[in-house]
């Protein structure tokens, strides 16, 4: 059974976010406190490493700081932290250099003076956790009654989700994996992109089609408006056994596309409705019936979805009407933990800590594996 009442200061600054929150026990989100870099990066159509690390050091202190008084208002952040707070979890990577020192330097330094113990989380799965975070409201109001409660609807999550194996498909702008989770310290990567990933992939379709970064909100709100079947996409790796992604050759025909558009003289701007969800539909339909495939191989209990992609609404209902089909539950996060957050690094940090000995110093707890295609796959590329 989880430790009771474990509340976690986690950081997360793997990219472009600088992120802090305080969540009880793996899914109360008592604060979750982001500073988004976008502005800083939107010039350059994508993020600067140099410029995100020094946008983490500015906002750091005040990040960690909001996210302990949002999560007890009367109380002096500093005092919150020693009294209030029972470990510290930070992502250690994968993501940028820069970006992580920042964090884990500040979070080995708070660890360290206010002598609690300091969790490492790798990001991608971050991103599986999130599915196991409730949304702030609902969740400020079942952490007090937790308190006084032992069956209350967070218990019934964190047993519904220890239903293994399950399977979460990670869609963000840096990954894209299929994650096999057997128990909460064994966790496998059965397949990933070959190439670019799916946020990344809308965030390029996006500049393609003269559409504010970043990629994905911006092409699923213009696909809205649009006919999704207007375009013949390719649909990377489809015809291929591999589990495996590939979105670039879908970029290199969008891209090829419009420039035919633009030479029979068709308004490209006013035919970007249609092309966001022609290229939309390809992500979705590559993404949902890979995860599809991968489930009914790996015979697992449940479906999750994660990632900034996960945002998107046709990824949602489509993975969720799949899922259905194969008689699946299909989990999605709140929007809210979606894109990158702190949250989601401790909902992880908690999983993993409440059934591993403190004392031990063999961090990280889990255990996570590539388990790669066969080289003859690779070879018939
Ligand atoms: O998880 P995340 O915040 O950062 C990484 O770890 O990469 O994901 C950011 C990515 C971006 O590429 C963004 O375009 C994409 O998630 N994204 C979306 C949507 N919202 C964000 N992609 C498709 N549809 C969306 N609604
Ligand atoms: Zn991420």
């Amino acid at each position: 059974m989880p430790q009771a009442n474990l509340t976690i200061l986690s950081i997360e600054t793997s990219f472009d976010d600088t992120a802090a929150s305080v969540v009880r026990n793996g899914t109360a989100v008592l604060s979750n406190v982001l500073s988004s870099q976008i502005p800083l990066h939107a010039r350059y159509g994508g993020v600067i490493p140099e410029i995100a690390a020094r946008a983490h050091t500015e906002s750091m202190t005040m990040v960690i700081s909001n996210a302990l008084t949002e999560a007890w208002p009367s109380e002096d952040p500093r005092q919150s932290l020693k009294t209030n707070i029972d470990m510290i979890a930070v992502t250690h990577g994968p993501g940028l250099i820069g970006s992580l020192l920042v964090g884990v330097s500040t979070a080995r330094s708070l660890a360290y003076t206010f002598n609690k113990p300091l969790i490492p989380v790798h990001h991608i799965l971050g991103h599986v956790y999130s599915n196991f975070l409730v949304p702030d409201q609902e969740a400020t109001v079942k952490s007090e009654k937790l308190k006084v409660e032992s069956s209350s609807a967070l218990d019934i999550r964190h047993s519904s989700f220890s239903l293994f194996p399950f399977l979460t498909l990670v869609a963000s702008g840096g990954h894209t994996e299929l994650i096999l989770s057997t128990s909460h310290h064994h966790h496998t990567i059965i397949a990933r992109t070959r190439d670019d990933a799916a946020g990344e992939a809308f965030d390029k379709a996006a500049a393609l089609l003269d559409l504010p970064y970043p990629g994905g909100p911006s092409i699923s709100a213009s696909a809205l408006q649009g006919d999704p079947q207007k375009y013949a996409l390719p649909r990377g790796m489809h015809t291929k056994t591999s589990l495996d992604f590939s979105f670039s050759g879908l970029k290199t025909a969008l891209a090829q596309l419009i420039q035919k558009l633009r030479l029979e003289n068709v308004d490209t701007a006013q035919a970007a409705p249609d092309l966001a969800a022609s290229f939309q539909a390809s992500v979705v339909e590559s993404l949902v019936s890979k995860t599809m495939r991968a489930a009914a191989k790996y015979n697992v209990r449940h479906v999750a979805l994660a990632g900034g992609v996960a945002a998107n609404n046709s990824l949602r209902k489509s993975l969720q009407k799949a899922s259905r089909e194969q008689h699946l539950p299909c989990f999605v996060p709140d929007f809210a933990y979606c894109t990158d957050n702190a949250a989601m690094i401790g909902a992880a940090a908690y999983f993993g800590a409440h059934s591993h000995s403190l004392a031990s110093t063999s961090f990280p707890w889990y255990n996570v594996n590539v388990e790669r295609e066969p080289l003859l796959e690779l070879q018939a590329q």
